[in-house]
């Protein structure tokens, strides 16, 4: 699964996005340490709050089918900039994998690949304390 080929499986799962009062579509794809990939959309809700990232969406559709490791998310957005996930995701996605790489794409599919460590230094956990 090469990089182009998982940000191309963002943006179709982009298709999907339940957005209607952003109007904000995202998409995420998720690459399991064992080749997996599981896809996301943002889905939203009249009570703003309930909503759920893209990001967030395709981990719990992996981690709700047995996965606990992941090498690559990639993330899109109809934006000039690229899309990085909220902070919520980057706590979430550090719980399984703090070595995840992060493509964050924008409409033209062009990105930035960062590490999670990069977009979340210092992160919580409750091992520290
Ligand atoms: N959103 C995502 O799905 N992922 C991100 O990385 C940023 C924000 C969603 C949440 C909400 O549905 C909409 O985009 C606007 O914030």
């Amino acid at each position: 699964m090469t990089d182009h080929q998982l940000l191309a499986l963002a943006k179709d799962a982009m298709k999907q996005a339940y957005a209607p009062y952003s109007h904000f579509p995202v998409g995420a794809a998720l690459l399991c340490s064992d080749g997996t990939v599981y896809t996301g959309c943002n889905v939203e809700c009249a009570s703003y709050g309930n909503s759920i990232c893209a990001e967030r969406t395709a981990l719990c559709k992996a981690v709700s089918e047995g996965e606990r490791s992941f090498l690559t998310l990639a993330v899109i957005a109809n934006t000039d900039g690229f899309c990085t996930p909220c902070g919520i995701c980057r706590q979430m996605l550090n719980e399984f994998s703090p070595d995840l790489r992060v493509l964050c794409a924008n409409k033209e599919g062009e990105y930035a690949a960062y590490s999670l460590k990069e977009l979340l230094p210092h992160a919580f956990s409750s091992d520290d304390l």
